[in-house]
């Protein structure tokens, strides 16, 4: 059994909002500069392809808090139309977020390009994407399958757009608004179910609320965007991961620092309070439009089984359930998890990766379309169990922090792969066992 103290201010910079600082960066006018901005291959595949399209970026160490350097990014451009037709096919490798939410952009720009991604993301739904960059005007070719190479006929003239999102997805969400953006008028995304908000806050667009928890956002084409600075604040989806390693250590007591706060990213917290968590969030304060704190997590024993259903809570912990339903599996035993179809479509059908390791490990669980359960641990096996990783970052690091915490016997697929969120992911468990 692992025993996990101390202070985390390492954490990796928010993955969502340095893709959104980046792109819309690329978007303003003149200068902008991200402090913080995070070294995961996720974001750096967004860097990569803002490069190849003509954008100027340099990315440097300068100083940061709790006297480590961090990651500063300048990215410089002329505004809503600067790229250039890119040479290459651009290549988004792991990332759907640098694929789907470039695309609203490339979809405005007057000339060709094709996107592109490694073995995980070429599988992955894209016609969800196409499907309103081809209403906005945009000539977008997709495989047979409907996933990547996404092949891009821009128009300069764009339409605006009212759009109800038919998944609840804040990159479809974000890749409209991007479009939206160069559309010749007032385009109108509507949510049905609420999704993370961080391309709203951080180009201050209007958003309606309606009391049943529908969102409509507002967007006015045309409109020139100023440079304006970033600070990213470090990821609560990272930070997850140590929470669930230290309510699974018994004996355990870590804070972690400066952690992203938003609501629509942190419904992990009140979930697992629910079960009867140990969870305090201290020193909460609000910097650039986003709340920011550090949390605070105790070991617990007799945590309760999750039970996961309501869909906006399914949307606000849509990256935290590898871990939250492999937690849950080790704490108590069980896990249920319904309306969660999406799960099927990230960097793997997370049900079934989730299924398929919890099952080498002596777990009984039932799969369904939308979600799975774990019923209990009919045996626990004896040896080393292969954990299958299936290229998926989430996948590993959640059968790693289960074998750190308990001192069972895993052996992963894939270590590297945590890279593409979480570079550090290794270095901070050791850092924190006692
Ligand atoms: C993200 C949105 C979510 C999430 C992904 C990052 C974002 O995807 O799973 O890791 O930054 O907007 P969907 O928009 O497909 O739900």
């Amino acid at each position: 059994m692992g025993v996990f103290k101390g202070e985390v201010t390492a954490l990796p910079p928010d993955k969502s909002i340095s893709h959104r600082a980046a792109l819309i960066g690329s978007l303003a006018e003149g200068v902008t500069e991200i402090t913080n901005f995070s070294a995961g291959f996720d974001n750096q595949s967004t860097l990569g392809v803002l490069r190849d399209a003509g954008i100027g970026i340099i990315q440097e160490e300068v100083a940061g808090a709790y006297g480590r350097p961090v990651r500063k990014v300048i990215v410089t451009s002329r505004g809503l139309w600067s790229f250039i037709a890119p040479q290459k096919p651009l290549m988004c490798n792991n990332s759907g977020s640098t694929m789907r939410m470039f695309a609203g952009i490339l979809a405005a720009q007057p000339f060709e390009s094709e996107l592109v991604g490694d073995s995980s993301l070429m599988k992955r739904p894209m016609k969800r994407i196409a499907d309103p960059l081809r209403m906005m005007g945009a000539m977008i070719e997709l495989s047979q399958a409907g996933t990547a190479p996404v092949r891009i006929k821009g128009d300069k003239d764009l339409s605006p757009i009212d759009y109800r999102l038919p998944v609840p997805s804040a990159q479809v969400k974000s890749l409209v608004a991007f479009a939206a953006l160069h559309a010749d008028g007032e385009s109108r995304i509507q949510e049905p179910v609420r999704s993370r908000d961080h391309t709203e806050l951080m180009l201050g667009l209007e958003t309606l609320d309606t009391p049943d928890g529908q969102r409509t956002i507002i967007i006015q084409g045309r409109k020139t965007i100023p440079a304006r600075p970033f600070h990213v604040p470090s990821d609560p989806s990272a930070a997850c991961f140590l929470v669930a390693l230290a309510l699974l250590g018994v004996g355990s007591e870590i804070i972690i620092r400066d952690v992203c706060l938003n609501p629509t990213r942190v419904e992990f917290i009140p979930v697992l309070r629910g079960a009867g968590a140990d969870i305090t969030i201290e020193n909460s304060r609000v910097i650039g439009g986003e709340c920011i704190g550090d949390i605070l997590v105790r070991s617990t024993v007799g945590l309760n089984p999750l039970v996961i259903s309501n869909r906006t809570v399914v949307a606000g912990v849509i990256d935290e359930l590898p871990m939250l339903s492999v937690l849950s599996a080790f704490a108590s035993g069980e896990f249920e998890l319904h309306n969660a179809e999406e799960l099927r479509t990230k960097e793997s059908d997370r049900i079934n990766a989730i299924v398929v390791n919890l099952e080498r490990l002596g777990f009984d669980c039932e799969q369904y379309p939308d979600g799975f359960r774990v019923i209990g641990r009919r045996t626990r096996p004896s040896g080393t169990v292969a954990v299958e990783c299936f290229d998926d970052h989430r996948i590993a690091m959640s059968f790693a922090v289960a074998a750190r915490a308990t001192g069972e016997a895993i052996e992963l697929s894939q270590t590297d792969v945590v890279g593409v969120s979480f570079p550090n992911f290794f270095d901070i468990i050791d850092s924190l066992t006692l």
